[in-house]
């Protein structure tokens, strides 16, 4: 079969190894021919090709990033996008395509194959993990893995200075990057985007942990605002659409730093965590799914199940149909950031 694959959205570690797998199994026991679209939908629209086979994808497991490069451009908001993407797929004479997206990249996916019948299947990546009906998404826990290292490294240094910490990591709509970071490193308050929070609240869990005798770690999502008042921001982060006004500009961790500052009289410092968490070697975990997510990928595409995104329930890769999974984010639980509470403060 031709087969054409784009990677499109935010980058994440595990990319690579998506389509190191895909192109692996494709060639060696389909025979399958791929052509690989430069930087997500904008090279399906220009017709911009990048040479993908077995050489292309030889030594890219633990490398970060995506050697097809990568950007949110969505064909559907230009006027005569949709007509552009069918042409460079009639040209090409694909069979399928594979996109392996967030929720945006792979929404545009379903509306291809719902509207216009394009046969293709989807794979589902950000270190955000935010795309529903599959446990994990490749990128989330490396991610998780370097904002852990990072908590880790500032509690001893927060500890020598009695000062307050803040970390403020990724996430955009969804908490997941703060919540798993969070616990896994020990913070003593965690505030995420489901859950607006209290400052006066947050500046009572780092005085009761002051006079527990340690210095707090504050764990910020980027998208987190608080309950109520204005929020000074810096330039930042690109805007989801919908998405709060006030959450529009990053800076919200330094914003916060300054409060507990200002309200509680003790030192405080925000490293943000930024591009670090996006960046680099894939977890062993990530370089698993994503090899199996490809491996399945390929599999759905020999049979014909258009429409289908791997997806990781349990142990099992499955596969959920792409209009439900990008129809929606999935976002913390209630119940789960509860749980975290016992820790704060
Ligand atoms: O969606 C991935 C993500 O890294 C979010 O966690 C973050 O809020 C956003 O993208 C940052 O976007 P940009 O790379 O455009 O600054």
């Amino acid at each position: 079969m031709r087969v054409g694959v784009l990677t499109g959205g935010s980058d994440c570690p595990g990319l690579n190894a998506v389509l190191r797998a895909i192109v692996r199994k494709g060639v060696q026991e389909y025979g399958d021919e791929f052509t690989g679209f430069r930087d997500g939908w904008r090279g399906v629209l220009r017709d911009e090709t990048v040479p993908l086979d077995i050489r292309a994808v030889r030594g890219t497991l633990p490398r970060g990033g995506t050697i097809l490069g990568s950007s949110r451009t969505n064909p559907l908001a230009e006027d005569d996008g949709t007509d552009r993407v069918l042409g460079t797929l009639a040209r090409h004479r694909l069979d399928a395509l594979i996109v392996v997206g967030g929720t945006a990249t792979l929404g545009i996916a379903a509306r291809l194959a719902e509207d216009h019948g394009v046969p293709l299947v989807g794979v589902p990546k950000t270190i955000d993990n935010d795309i529903p009906l599959t446990d994990y998404t490749v990128g989330f826990d490396t991610a998780v893995g370097v904002a852990t290292a990072a908590i880790d490294r500032l509690h001893t240094t927060a500890e020598s200075h009695k000062r307050v910490l803040v970390v403020e990591v990724m996430g955009r709509s969804a908490g997941w990057i703060a919540l798993h970071s969070g616990l896994a490193g020990g913070a003593n308050c965690i505030l995420i985007p489901e859950q607006p929070f209290d400052v006066d609240q947050v500046c009572g869990w780092v005085e009761s942990r002051f006079r527990a005798t340690y210095a707090p770690i504050v764990v910020i999502a980027d998208s987190a605002l608080p309950e109520s008042g204005e929020v000074t921001l810096r330039r930042g982060t690109t805007p989801l659409p919908g998405a709060d006004p006030r959450a529009r500009l990053s800076g919200v961790g330094e914003w916060l730093g300054r409060e507990i500052e200002r309200r509680t009289g003790k030192e405080s410092r925000t490293t943000v965590l930024g591009h670090l968490q996006r960046g680099g070697a894939p977890s062993p975990f990530d370089r698993w799914l994503a090899t199996r997510f490809g491996l399945h990928a390929i599999d759905a595409v020999h049979q014909g199940d258009w429409g289908a995104m791997t997806a990781l329930q349990g142990t099992r890769i499955t596969r959920v149909r792409l209009a439900e999974a990008s129809s929606t984010l999935k976002t913390v639980d209630p119940s789960l950031y509860e749980e975290a509470g016992v820790f704060f403060g």
